[in-house]
């Protein structure tokens, strides 16, 4: 048995084929508004594992499978045996002898990595605590669409070292931008993946306006991850001054685009004056995560 071609982290995918990835997803967009069929994983399914709450993950997942002509299975812990203890990796070898790809989205990443390494099939991360690839491919489809190739761009990340953040930490070496970190003290990325990414590619900057200065792209996400709901009072406190208001905006270029994974706390981490704004792109955000995630099955799967 061949090992398959897992999407555990942005870097599994060479920067050549990322940037495919994300030219024929504008392709297949374009198919799909023009009411094109295609339907190359006619009879293929997957299983979807959610170890935590997801509208878009979800959504776009089983509508991707649905077009492509194939199927999905939404598999939650609370009515399956992984749920009650079965071991993860019991479950990957059961569920990769049915099904023709898995995405999972759960905790601790080592998880999916132990699943991964089960999998007779593609296992996906659908977000763990410490990536979220997907949104990344739907984040840079949507620069791509409003302003070409980032390469060379300056991105600005406001607020918790998070999935998210890490998830920016890859694609700048991989795209090949800079990226601007502005995070309280105590709320850093982890420092092996800072430091993959520092020097070239990753700055520190605490200021959010010094920070957001000439940007390209002001990102930002919740204060509070899932999974983080006991410290979301402290964390009220410690990111005050990490909202992406209009001052920051100001601060960056005058077609900066700001972009959110959502779901969106107006009024903490973001004002709604930027979030329902002119420069924000958030709702196309969302809807790129099905077709960049249909680039990306048809990637794993097609062949
Ligand atoms: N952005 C994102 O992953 O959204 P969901 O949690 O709704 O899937
Ligand atoms: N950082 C957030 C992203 C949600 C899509 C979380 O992990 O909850």
């Amino acid at each position: 048995m061949t090992t398959p071609a897992h999407f555990l982290t942005l870097t599994d995918l060479p920067p050549g084929k990322l940037r495919s990835l994300l030219k024929r997803a504008v392709e297949l967009k374009t198919m799909q508004q023009q009411g094109e069929h295609y339907e190359p994983l006619k009879g293929k399914v997957m299983g979807m594992v959610f170890e935590k709450s997801s509208t878009r993950t979800r959504v776009s997942f089983e509508t991707g499978m649905a077009q492509f002509g194939g199927h999905a299975i939404f598999l939650s812990p609370r009515d399956t045996q992984l749920g009650r203890g079965e071991p993860i990796e019991d479950s990957a070898r059961v569920l990769s002898r049915m099904v023709d790809v898995i995405m999972i989205r759960t905790f601790e990443h080592e998880k999916i990595e132990r699943f991964a390494a089960c999998s007779r099939v593609p296992v996906i991360n659908a977000l763990t605590d410490r990536y979220h690839p997907c949104q990344l491919l739907a984040d840079m489809q949507t620069y791509l669409e409003h302003r070409g190739d980032i390469r060379g761009r300056t991105v600005t990340w406001i607020g918790d070292g998070n999935n998210m953040c890490h998830s920016y930490i890859k694609a700048a070496r991989l795209l090949d931008f800079k990226l601007h970190i502005a995070c309280p003290e105590g709320y850093e990325p982890e420092s092996a993946i800072l430091e993959s990414g520092t020097g070239e590619h990753v700055t520190l900057i605490r200021d959010p306006l010094e920070a957001a200065t000439g940007s390209d792209l002001v990102v930002t996400d919740v204060w509070a991850s899932m999974g983080q709901e006991e410290e979301q009072a402290r964390r009220v406190k410690a990111f005050a001054n990490y909202q992406v208001t209009e001052a920051v905006m100001a601060a960056a270029k005058p077609d900066a685009l700001f972009m959110h994974c959502l779901p969106a706390h107006r009024g903490e981490e973001v004002a709604a004056s930027v979030i329902d704004g002119p420069q924000s792109v958030v709702w196309d955000e969302a809807e790129n995560r099905l077709h960049s995630q249909k680039a990306l099955l048809e990637l794993l799967l097609a062949n």
